[in-house]
């Protein structure tokens, strides 16, 4: 493994085999700056609209959320488990990870990043091992968390070094399909794949939009959750992005609203069935206490057209967010937001009362499914428990209103 520092990176599009040139990115003076090429321009895809708009000349970021690197980029750049274990494969080759800008991160990202993005010049990719079962790569996670053994480290890196969110992940091909496939990190419950397996199916029967899913079965324990990528298939990518790198929200604090979030999907969809999507979304949010709600939870996609529309669903599961609040707020209320916040919601997003009415109806009655969910998703007792004396309360807290 070696560190190539950069000053100039080259920026593509590649929705299909043929790339297109984007821009260049560049460091100088401790400042990020970018120029669209012309042609690009001419073709007029806004990968980005609001924080780095289609226009000629030279842009410089003074915006520093993201170490000053504009948000659309910053998303391909992995965060929790991928920087993790780049940071350790370079401690391993004897190279400083605090002397790599976010360039240089870019280019360890090369033409593996999640979405249509890929960069210029590449680095050298670390070797794949073959692998025989999921139980496999658990058992190389937990040595490199458990028992700080960094012998597996690059081979986890070419797993899901390019992967985004906090918990161990693999990108892999199954049979000509994209998967994504979680693992438990060291402080999560053993059941944490099962957990989300039955939030899936939840979601799924709640009307949300969610990708194809699964829980691989493990040796040992629950299972792991894995999902069929939304931005990748076997001859094209789609350019995605998360609300984070679009508004430039740090998703490690509260940085976001359901107000905001909508207003988004206004701006960016132009389309009423896509924010009804996303208040869908929000309302299973809600009644199903999933409250890590933070702006990489929320992505769209363009397409090669220029169209965007919001992502399936993801990462969607049993969680109690920052001193027990949601981390993006429900009209103002994070700690226990009900249906007069989700109404509110509705009514500045334009959707009818009575539409809105509905939605919550059809997420209630899903969510009070809870343990037919949880039995076909194998959980733990206990956790079955938990949660199902959470979400009756919320459900019978928002019925009191409801009718
Ligand atoms: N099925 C999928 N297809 C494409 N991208 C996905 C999919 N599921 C998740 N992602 C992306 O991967 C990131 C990490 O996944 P997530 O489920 O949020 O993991 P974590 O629990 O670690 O936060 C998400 O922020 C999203 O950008
Ligand atoms: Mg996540």
């Amino acid at each position: 493994m070696k560190l190539e520092p950069v000053k100039v990176v080259h920026v593509y599009y590649k929705p299909m085999r043929e790339k297109i040139f984007v821009g260049r990115l560049a460091f100088k003076d401790r400042k990020i700056f970018f120029e669209y090429d012309t042609r690009f321009i001419e073709i007029g895809l806004n990968l980005s609209p609001f924080k780095l708009p289609l226009k000629s000349g030279v842009i410089a970021s003074n915006d520093f959320t993201f170490d000053g690197l504009f948000g659309v980029f910053n998303d391909s750049l992995p965060d929790g488990w991928g920087r993790l274990l780049l940071d350790r494969a370079l401690i391993k080759h004897n190279i400083n990870p605090g002397s790599l800008s976010v360039l240089d991160r870019l280019c360890f990202v090369g033409s593996n990043g999640m979405g249509a993005l890929i960069y210029e010049p590449e680095a050298e990719q670390t070797q794949a091992i073959q692998h025989d079962s999921l139980d496999e790569i658990a058992e190389e996670i937990a040595e490199f968390q458990e028992h700080d053994n960094d012998k597996y480290v690059e081979d986890l890196l070419n797993l899901g070094g390019s992967s985004a969110g906090a918990r161990p992940k693999i990108l892999m091909n199954l049979e000509g399909e994209h998967w994504l496939i979680k693992f438990p990190s060291s402080t999560d419950p053993k059941d944490i794949g099962a957990i989300e397996y039955a939030y899936h199916l939840m979601a799924k029967d709640a009307g949300l939009d969610v990708p194809k899913a699964k829980l691989f079965p493990a040796r040992k324990g629950f299972g792991f959750f894995g999902s069929r990528r939304f931005d990748k298939t076997d001859n094209s990518k789609v350019h995605m992005h998360t609300t984070s790198g679009l508004l430039h929200a740090d998703h490690r604090m509260p940085s976001l609203d359901y107000e905001t979030i909508m207003k988004a999907t206004m701006h960016l969809t132009r389309n009423m069935k896509e924010c009804e999507k996303q208040y869908r979304g929000c309302v299973f949010n809600v009644i199903s206490h999933n409250r890590d709600d933070h702006s990489k939870n929320f992505s769209f996609l363009m397409d090669s057209n220029g169209v965007w529309c919001i992502s399936p669903s993801y990462d969607l599961t049993f969680s109690s967010g920052p001193s027990a609040e949601h981390c993006s707020m429900i009209m103002g209320e994070g700690k226990n937001p009900g249906i007069s916040q989700l109404l509110e919601l509705a009514k500045i997003s334009n959707i009818k009362k009575s539409e809105a009415l509905k939605i919550i109806d059809e997420v209630i009655s899903s969510v009070s499914k809870w343990s037919t969910f949880a039995k076909d998703a194998g959980i733990s007792h206990a956790s079955v428990k938990l949660i199902d004396s959470t979400i009756a309360k919320i459900i019978k807290e928002s019925r009191k209103i409801c009718y």
